[in-house]
């Protein structure tokens, strides 16, 4: 696997690898990698002959008052992982590479970006759709590989390309959990043993309301299992989606109805 930090030199690997017919899948990730990340490297390469994963914790993102700070960091036990799954480069860009012009952006997150998580996290999908725009110009893919765990950051760059003619096929990957049933997600790593306990009810509870359909329901489910706080458990794209409080870590989860 290549690692490649600076957007010259990935321009230059890119385009070697087009001109030996490779097709490119791209799978973006913000690191603390666990194998949710590595079945969307493996589905990537079901799709395409090169693979780029990016890690960068992208600040436009994250709210001031969100865990940006804290988010775990750990490149070289990311990178070792990708190896094992087969990652072709892996690009590490600075700050400064991917807004050499600050934070300014004329993409906006669109429709898919209204309720649900941005009713919590209002700036939150316009800081996606930034950086995601940026990379997918850095990367050049003919697809990228997206999870469903973040089902609502899927649709929002489907629209994405839609709407601004990107030409590149998105692919979403379905969400890896534990054996309790637990979505994987770098946020776990925040978990206490006992928080994890309570956590995996969370996807026990959602997948009941997909068959009762009474949300009110699960969300009393949830506070008497333990969690502190629901920001909002609702039905849209034939999805339960859900988010709450653990502590002070917010899961958030989803199932088709
Ligand atoms: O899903 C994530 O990890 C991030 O939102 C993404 C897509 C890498 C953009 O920073």
């Amino acid at each position: 696997m290549k690692i490649i930090r600076t957007k010259n030199d990935l321009s230059s690997e890119i385009a070697k690898r087009c001109e030996a017919g490779d097709k490119i899948g791209f799978v973006p990730t913000m690191g603390a990698l666990h194998d949710g990340h590595l079945s969307l490297v493996k589905c990537a390469k079901q799709h395409s002959s090169c693979v780029v994963v990016s890690i960068f914790v992208n600040p436009t993102q994250f709210a001031p008052n969100e865990d940006f700070d804290s988010y775990p960091r750990e490149e070289e036990k990311d990178a070792k992982q990708l190896e094992t799954v087969g990652a072709d480069i892996l690009f590490l860009p600075t700050k400064e590479a991917l807004y050499p012009d600050g934070y300014g952006c004329a993409i906006k997150a669109g429709k898919a970006a209204q309720g649900l998580e941005a009713t919590f996290r209002p700036t939150h999908f316009d800081g996606v759709v930034n950086i995601v725009s940026r990379l997918f110009d850095a990367v050049k893919p003919d697809i990228a590989v997206f999870g469903e765990k973040d089902y609502q950051q899927l649709q929002v760059i489907k629209e994405m390309v839609e709407t601004y003619n990107i030409p590149i096929e998105i692919i979403g990957a379905p969400i890896v959990r534990t054996d309790q049933g637990l979505a994987l997600s770098s946020r776990n790593a925040y978990l206490s043993e006992d928080e994890i306990k309570i956590a995996s009810t969370f996807n026990k509870i959602l997948r009941n309301a997909t068959q009762t359909k009474n949300l009110d329901k699960a969300k009393d489910e949830l506070l008497s299992s333990g969690f502190d706080k629901i920001d909002y458990i609702e039905i849209r794209w034939n999805r339960v989606l859900g988010a709450a409080w653990l502590g002070k870590t917010r899961l958030i989860d989803n199932f088709h109805v």
